[in-house]
């Protein structure tokens, strides 16, 4: 069986899409397959006219009723699509997973386990991720065989990519398995220029780590969603299920390909290196004046007092971050509590928590190099801080720290245990 994760942190790239249309054309083409929904916003019983009301017992009970004793099997909540298509439906207690989870041996292999036990009886599982990095992003990870990053072809797109492709690198560090990333492009325009332009860059850098299909823009893929069928109920004659049969047959192809040459990258070296290329993209590529796909694009220049005078030369800089790679999170290093983070496009970040009563000016985190590395270093008594980091203003959780709680606000505190 092979099990393909579709991971991307930024919401409205074409995820739901590509998992309910490349699930249903491999199942169109005859190959079993189980559709697994992990976002708790459960778009794909909605894609699918599975009428959520109806929706007892979700992915969320399977994976959280091992941990609590009375397991309930993956067989008793899922819903027949078609022929050959099951779909184990999300529901909204998923957004309580991460937390729920906070302190149980093995919780990112929750979702392997249970694919492990249904191995035999699907060709293919594809996996609908949630548009951020947790612990529901991470069991999809160490699930998969195969991960699809959907990327649309504008310009900030471009930039969230990058930076995406590398919080996944540092996440997979963790998992060692062999996994197979690609790119997949995922709402083509062919008639504007620039989407024109950036597929060409997109190919040149990325090779063959990109699918060869690219899924056009086609306003019948929205129409299905809205309609609850795959596109190839919907109208089979489309272009955007001609799309998605040319991705199912590629997927098909490439793994006949893989199990001959039986690959030998890990998914962090492959991330690192798509993620590397990206950045190199980005310096290249030119922003278009007025397209305001994202509300709040992230300044692309470094600020204006880049230390970039001080940094040393290229090799020792690589091995610094290659060092620091390691210690994203909070690190007890020496007797003291260093906090560290990634964020290569911020201009400021602080770090605010029980240490300092909550003023995030109290405690600067400093930039390592022009790494996009940050971080802060500080003697705490031995007890427990909650804490979140500011970054740019916003308020946010440790990305590289699972430990975590709600606070008041419905938000979350990431926590450090210091003994
Ligand atoms: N190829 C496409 N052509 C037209 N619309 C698309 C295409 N792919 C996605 N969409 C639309 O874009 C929106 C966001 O897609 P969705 O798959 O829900 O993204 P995500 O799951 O990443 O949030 C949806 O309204 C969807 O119908
Ligand atoms: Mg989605």
């Amino acid at each position: 069986m092979r099990t393909i994760a579709v991971v991307n942190q930024k919401g409205g790239c074409g995820k739901t899409t590509v998992s309910i249309n490349l699930a249903s054309a491999l199942a169109e083409l005859g190959k079993r397959t189980l559709l697994v929904d992990l976002d708790p916003q459960s778009h794909c019983a909605v894609g699918l006219a599975v009428p959520e009301d109806q929706i007892e017992q979700s992915v969320y009970d399977v994976l959280i009723s091992k941990s609590r004793g009375e397991p309930v099997r993956l067989k008793e909540i899922l819903w027949q699509i078609s022929d050959h298509l099951e779909l184990a439906p999300a529901s909204i207690d998923l957004s309580a997973f991460e937390q729920q989870m906070v302190g149980i041996m093995d919780r990112e292999s929750c979702l392997r386990n249970v694919l492990s036990e249904t191995r035999n009886d699907y060709d293919y599982t594809v996996i609908d991720c949630p548009p951020a990095v947790g612990l529901l992003t991470f069991n999809a990870l160490r699930a998969a065989t195969d991960v699809i990053v959907p990327a649309e072809t504008g310009y900030f797109a471009l930039h969230g990519l990058s930076k995406q492709l590398e919080t996944l690198s540092i996440l997979c560090k963790r998992c060692n398995q062999h996994i197979n990333v690609r790119v997949l492009t995922s709402m083509y325009d062919i008639r504007t220029k620039m989407a024109r332009e950036i597929l060409g860059e997109l190919r040149s850098h990325f090779s063959d780590k990109m699918f060869k299909t690219v899924v056009n823009f086609n306003t019948k893929i929205k129409e299905a969603a809205s309609f609850g069928q795959p596109i190839c109920e919907y109208d089979p004659a489309s272009k955007g299920q001609a799309d998605f049969r040319a991705l199912a047959e590629e997927v098909i192809a490439l793994q006949a390909k893989s199990e001959q040459h039986q690959m030998v990258n890990t998914l962090a070296g492959q991330l690192e290196r798509i993620s590397s290329s990206a950045d190199e993209l980005l310096k290249t590529a030119k922003p278009q004046p007025v397209k305001t796909e994202e509300p709040k694009p992230q300044p692309l220049q470094k600020p204006a007092v880049a230390p970039v005078a001080s940094v040393p030369a290229k090799p020792p800089q690589r091995k610094l971050e290659e060092k620091l790679s390691d210690y994203y999170g909070v690190n007890h290093i020496n007797g003291s509590t260093v906090f560290v983070s990634l964020y290569p496009h911020a201009q400021e970040v602080y770090i605010a928590g029980d240490f300092n009563n909550w003023h995030p000016q109290k405690t600067k985190m400093q930039k390592v190099g022009s790494s996009g590395v940050w971080q802060a270093k500080m003697n705490l008594q031995p007890g427990r801080y909650r804490y979140r980091l500011v970054v740019d203003g916003k308020w946010q959780q440790d990305p590289y720290n699972e430990t975590i709680e709600m606070n008041p606000f419905g938000e979350l505190n990431s926590v450090v245990e210091v003994s």
